[in-house]
């Protein structure tokens, strides 16, 4: 990527160093897009444990893209993937991680705080050129940045789940598809819980009826309904009047119980 910044020392910078911090969902997709695309990529998480089921993750992935990509070519294939994997290293420790990076890009949980927190260490520990980006699906970038002291260096990168399939990444602030799709998921569920429908029977309507691969609940447990109710939460703090930002009890009930979706185990439904 070449990109110019008139108002800093940084121009035309040459992404090849890639940071990724979160190794959930997002940080393993945007992971193996970045590697897939030969950037040098380093995935940081908390512990050891999550980072092997990130590059579990990865790899399940690939093997998927190569079926698709090299179907007559099974040896080109398992290739491809090696040398993607090759790409990734893993990583605990943010100082060592964001050294030498040209672009740090942030997927953790969707909170201010913590996120605030993270790159305002960020900013001490990486080189002066790095640039800082969050996949934040809610949050004001501005706010997140003003922990910073690159502001200019700063950005939204916001790709969408899941990241190997989908196309599009939102750099604009206002995040124009989640500001119409997450009070429609909320809608769905307030639908629910007012007795109008099974939440089985509102998924089909909204298969059937508007043509989506995944009706509300389906797609809610998909995302994480941690991360849902983190955007809607966020939203009502700065807009407490809007009634399209109104809580769902279901909803806190769940993810106060763990039942994050998918990802759990449990979500709207249950998973093996
Ligand atoms: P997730 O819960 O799957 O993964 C978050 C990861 O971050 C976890 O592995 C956690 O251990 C790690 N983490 C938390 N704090 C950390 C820290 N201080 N340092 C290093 N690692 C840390 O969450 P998911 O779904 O990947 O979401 C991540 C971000 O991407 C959020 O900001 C979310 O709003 C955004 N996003 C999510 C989408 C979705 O469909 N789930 C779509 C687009 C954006």
């Amino acid at each position: 990527i070449r990109r110019g910044f008139s108002s800093s020392a940084v121009r035309n910078v040459v992404i090849k160093q890639v940071t990724i911090i979160g190794g959930g969902q997002m940080g393993a997709g945007i992971a193996q897009v970045a590697a897939s695309t030969g950037h040098s990529v380093t995935l940081v998480d908390t512990s050891d444990d999550i980072l092997k089921k990130s590059i579990k993750t990865i790899e399940g992935s690939l093997k998927r893209v190569v079926k698709k990509k090299f179907a007559d070519k099974p040896e080109a294939g398992e290739e491809f993937i090696q040398k993607v994997l090759k790409n990734v290293s893993t990583s605990t420790d943010v100082g060592s991680a964001v050294q030498g990076s040209d672009l740090v890009l942030e997927a953790i949980v969707e909170n201010l705080k913590i996120k605030q927190d993270l790159f305002s260490r960020l900013d001490k520990l990486a080189p002066a050129h790095t640039i800082f980006a969050s996949n934040t699906s809610s949050l004001p970038i501005s706010d997140i940045s003003s922990a910073t002291n690159r502001l200019d260096r700063f950005g939204g990168l916001h790709f969408f789940n899941p990241v190997p399939m989908m196309k599009l990444v939102e750099d604009t602030p206002g995040f124009i598809v989640n500001r119409l799709f997450v009070p429609y998921l909320y809608e769905a569920i307030r639908l629910y819980e007012r007795g109008h429908g099974s939440k089985e029977d509102i998924d089909i309507a909204m298969k059937l009826g508007v043509g989506y691969p995944m009706g509300p609940f389906e797609l809610s447990d998909y995302i994480g309904l941690d991360t849902i109710k983190f955007i809607m939460d966020g939203w009502r703090e700065m807009d407490p009047d809007n009634t399209l930002f109104a809580p769902s009890e279901l909803m806190d009930k769940l993810v106060a119980e763990g039942k994050l979706g998918k990802k759990t185990g449990e979500g709207f439904y249950k998973y093996k």
